[in-house]
């Protein structure tokens, strides 16, 4: 039986040299890479109780979509700057050079809704901790943040201390 790592295609020097791209065409491509991938993000949901799934644009969606599908719940997505048409919250962060903006429509979370944060890799936490801010801002709880892979070099749970955070498989490099 394949794991995920098997599907998972690691590209060198992507996209800059130095960096191993972990790249997630190659497990959603692949029918079964695509179901084992969102039935252990499912399994590490378990039994934790929550409202609403979000999504960081936009790799994201691809993983946080079909949970909240699966678990009859609601998918709120977190868009990069200037997508959204209605009044939003916005929240900056540092990339590895230069900056971004994520942005998520003011009312799309409830205060004290309980929320699921799903994305592909967690690298510096960057992505994650600025989607977390923006639920919070809204006065959501994040009850659980998922990921598919863990880049431990980078050191990005150290972002996310106090939170529940589990992903399926852990690189240890960068
Ligand atoms: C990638 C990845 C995560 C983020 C992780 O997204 O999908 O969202 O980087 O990096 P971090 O932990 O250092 O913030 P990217 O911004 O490349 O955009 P994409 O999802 O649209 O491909
Ligand atoms: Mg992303």
């Amino acid at each position: 039986m394949k794991k995920i790592e098997d599907y998972v295609l690691s590209i060198p020097d992507f996209p800059e040299p130095g960096i191993i791209f972990r790249d997630i065409t190659s497990v959603l491509q692949d029918p079964d890479g695509l179901h084992l991938a969102i039935d252990s993000m499912q399994q590490l949901i378990g039994e934790t109780e929550f409202d609403v799934v979000v999504g960081t644009e936009s790799r994201g969606f691809m993983f946080g979509m079909p949970l909240a599908y699966n678990l009859h719940k609601s998918f709120v997505p977190v868009r990069k700057k200037g997508k959204l048409p209605r009044e939003t919250v916005s929240m900056s962060y540092d990339l590895e050079y230069g900056s971004a903006e994520i942005e998520m429509h003011s009312d799309s979370i409830r205060p004290g809704q309980r929320v699921v944060l799903v994305d592909d890799l967690i690298a510096t936490g960057g992505t994650v901790e600025a989607s977390i801010k923006l639920v919070e801002e809204m006065g959501g709880q994040v009850v659980k943040v998922l990921f598919l892979m863990e880049l431990a070099g980078l050191n990005g749970r150290e972002k996310l201390k106090g939170y529940d955070v589990a992903s399926v498989i852990c690189y240890e490099g960068k």
